[in-house]
């Protein structure tokens, strides 16, 4: 606790210096409209002041003359007193200016009748300026200012809808906390109807943590329903605001041609609309994210919204580019502001983020995740970096100050993390050929809690710079032991796997670093009803916050424990701790689904975890069914208190059934194969109003 104090503490330090800077912005007001216009339409039609002049000094007649006619013209009734105000170092009185706007009447000087007037050269004269040319100044300025008030606006608001919306779900989240039994009394049909179509279901029918795929390569996550309805809000304003109050102002001094103005007026909006998105696109993709703990949410929902953020931020970024491509062309600047730095870091900024939108599809992700994440930290420093040079030019730099500065704080607070932990030596044991056991003595002060996660270094010369997320479950058999159970997969685990496999009982100690505790707590432990619904390695989490609530409740609590593996091997990695369970009030239920495959034979497959693949792999019938059937006996016996059943569950039909018997309010945790956990919490959606007491589901599988 102490740590997450410092840190917001620090958090709130960061960003506050980054809101100091921003002082730089400018609200524009009618009021300097006017004054902006006339001094604008002036210079382009002669030269009346000096580089150090003013067109307040009453010495400089002509220039004051120019300007009382210039002002005379605009609609504005506050613009004689505003030019008047904004001459206070020069004295100008009211009676000056008027005894310079009589003079000059004599003296107008029509620059058009001259042939070739040369307008840089020092002119001595009061000049003649059209009505329509001044009108068209004025709307010109104004239509160009304004539109800077509305990127801020907007990009204010996209910014802040955000934190509205976490601070919302922070409230209550901390309801779930402090006000259990007032959640567990919504129950009636108003909050049923809600959560049934609103914030429990998958956004479709079903499909939620298993992915999804189009055309083989496009893969990806579908949102819930109540994930998918505020980034579509977020969205919606999104697109409003990219679109709305443009106005075609004409004749245009400062873009004469209209896709030159046009290109502008759009790039100006995007591009500091995309300024704003920039500090959450930070903010949201780090471990350390302030807003995680104030909202509960969890990193995964938080790197959805990094996703969505960034993909309208880059749309944003394309509009920009498209819109100054035009500009530049339409005033004939498009070649010389190539060649200017700024721009062309601007480019750079632009493609970094373009490539990395396109690098962060799923495929990449799913099939070669350290390599993604390198390119993709390398692609966020340049777009950073490139950004900035390229908006420090007109001051706009500060939200880069912000998107750093959280950016560091997060990569300072994951320092102190390792620090704190410190290097130690773990003992990674490679059991029933498929889980890595690691067992790692922890500081007394690092204390882990329920369903929280860390993140592990190796420390070998061929992967000491990765780290991965990581269920912790605090040994149930030793004092200050963390335990980590870690399916072979294709990368560091595998690397492990092949190294652990040769050495003697596939054990080994190595050194590590860990980062964390990360993660949120659930208020399942406010339930006395729970089932906990696990797959494979999905176990030590929900393991962990069944015990714990075993030990706080004692026999007042109802505890199942489903948990759904391939073969009765797999009992092994987890059996100290299923033995354990002979002691608590908990009901485990095991499945296995393909009870007679890998008994003898080494059972590791290098594949990535899928449904298909896993439904496509062959049942080899074991040739040795005696030998497997007296370990299967032997195993059974001694976890007698154990149900045992084959097959492959149904979790939709499990949830209903449960929900149904129960004599209280009801929660779920799931953590187990993606089709599963949809298929839970269909089960939940389907069944609230078979029960008159509340059902809670909190699903605990994350991935990004
Ligand atoms: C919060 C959380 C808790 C987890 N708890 C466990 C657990 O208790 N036991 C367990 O076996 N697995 C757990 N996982 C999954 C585990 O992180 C990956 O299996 C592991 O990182 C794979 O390492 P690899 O290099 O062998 O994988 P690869 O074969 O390279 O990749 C396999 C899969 O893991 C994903 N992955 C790889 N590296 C990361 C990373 N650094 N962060 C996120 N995803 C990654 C890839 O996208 C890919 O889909 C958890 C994941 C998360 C997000
Ligand atoms: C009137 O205007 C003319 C031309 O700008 C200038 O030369 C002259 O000094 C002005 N007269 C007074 C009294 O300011
Ligand atoms: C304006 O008035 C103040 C005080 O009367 C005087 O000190 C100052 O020099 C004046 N400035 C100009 C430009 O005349
Ligand atoms: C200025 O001179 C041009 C060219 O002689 C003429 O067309 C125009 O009407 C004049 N403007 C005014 C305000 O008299
Ligand atoms: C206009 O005036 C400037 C400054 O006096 C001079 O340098 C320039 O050559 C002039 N241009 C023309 C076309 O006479």
């Amino acid at each position: 606790m102490v740590s997450v104090k410092l840190t917001a503490a620090l958090f709130v330090a960061t960003l506050l210096s980054a809101v100091q800077a921003e002082d730089a912005f400018e609200i524009y007001h009618e009021a300097a409209f006017p004054n902006m216009a006339c001094t604008a339409l002036i210079a382009k039609t002669a030269t009346l002041i000096s580089k150090k002049g003013s067109y307040c000094d009453i010495k400089n007649q002509p220039a004051l003359g120019t300007m009382t006619h210039c002002l005379s013209v605009i609609p504005d009734p506050n613009a004689k007193a505003n030019f008047i105000k904004s001459c206070a170092k020069f004295n100008l009185t009211e009676e000056q200016y008027t005894d310079a706007f009589n003079n000059a009447t004599n003296y107008l000087f029509n620059t058009s009748s001259v042939e070739k007037f040369n307008t840089t050269k020092l002119f001595h004269q009061p000049v003649m300026l059209s009505k329509k040319k001044i009108l068209g100044a004025w709307k010109s300025e104004r239509g160009r200012w304004y539109n800077y008030n509305y990127s801020f606006y907007y990009g204010v608001t996209l910014f802040a809808y955000w934190y509205l919306v976490l601070f919302m779900a922070g409230l209550c989240n901390l309801t779930y906390f402090l006000f259990p039994n007032f959640v567990k009394s919504l129950n009636g049909s108003f909050s049923n109807t809600y959560r049934k179509y609103i914030s429990l279901p998958a956004f479709g029918s079903r499909s939620h943590a298993h992915h999804k795929s189009i055309f083989k390569y496009f893969i990806f996550f579908v949102p819930t329903r109540l994930e998918s309805i505020l980034i579509s809000i977020w969205l919606i304003l999104a697109i409003i605001f990219t679109c709305v109050n443009f106005t075609h102002d004409s004749p245009n001094i400062i873009w004469p041609i209209k896709y030159a103005e046009m290109g502008r007026k759009i790039a100006d909006r995007s591009g500091q609309m995309c300024l704003w998105i920039l500090p959450n696109l930070v903010l949201f993709a780090g471990r350390n994210n302030v807003m995680q703990w104030v909202s509960g949410w969890s990193h995964s929902r938080f790197i959805l919204l990094h996703k969505w953020n960034s993909r309208y931020a880059t749309l944003l970024g394309v509009l920009h580019g498209i819109g100054m491509t035009y500009n530049g062309i339409g005033i004939g600047k498009y070649h010389t502001r190539n060649k200017q730095p700024y721009v062309r870091w601007g480019y750079v900024s632009l493609i970094c983020m373009c490539l990395s939108l396109f690098h962060s599809m799923l495929v990449f992700r799913k099939s070669r995740y350290e390599l993604f994440l390198l390119i993709h930290i390398i692609l966020a420093v340049f777009f950073i970096v490139g950004g900035w040079i390229h908006t420090s030019n007109d001051g706009f730099e500060q939200w880069y100050y912000g998107a750093a500065a959280v950016w560091i704080f997060d990569r300072l607070i994951r320092i102190v993390r390792l620090f704190s932990f410190g290097i130690k030596t773990a003992e990674v044991q490679l059991v029933a050929n498929e889980t890595l056991r690691v067992k790692v003595q922890r500081p007394a002060y690092w204390k882990p809690f329920p369903g929280c996660h860390a993140f592990i270094h190796f420390l070998r010369p061929s992967c000491f710079w990765q780290s991965h997320p990581f269920t912790v479950v605090d040994s149930v058999l030793e004092e200050n032991t963390l335990t980590f159970y870690l399916k072979v997969k294709g990368g560091v685990t595998h690397g492990l796997y092949q190294y652990l496999s040769k050495q003697p009982n596939s054990k080994a100690h190595i050194k590590v670093s860990i980062e964390g505790p990360y993660g949120q707590r659930v208020s399942i432990n406010k339930y006395e009803n729970t089932v906990f619904l696990a797959g494979g390695n999905g176990i030590p989490g929900l393991y962990y916050e069944a015990t714990d609530i075993a030990k706080r409740l004692g026999d007042k609590a109802k505890i199942k424990l489903y948990w759904v593996i391939r073969h009765y091997r797999s009992i092994e990695w987890f059996s100290p701790e299923l033995l354990k369970l002979k002691e608590m009030n908990i009901q485990p239920i095991i499945y296995i689904t393909q009870p007679h495959v890998g008994l003898v034979e080494p059972i590791f497959s290098n594949t990535v975890e899928s449904s298909e693949e896993e439904e496509a792999e062959q049942e080899k019938k074991s040739d040795t069914m005696e030998e497997s059937n007296e370990y299967i006996d032997q195993l059974k016996n001694k976890l007698k208190y154990i149900e045992f059943r084959e097959g492959r569950p149904d979790f939709y039909t499990i949830v209903g059934e449960e929900i149904q018997q129960a004599d209280g309010p009801i929660a779920f945790a799931s953590c187990a194969h993606g089709s599963m956990v949809d298929d839970a919490r269909k089960g939940v959606v389907d069944n609230l109003d078979k029960t008159q007491y509340r059902v809670e589901l909190f699903e605990q599988i994350q991935t990004w």
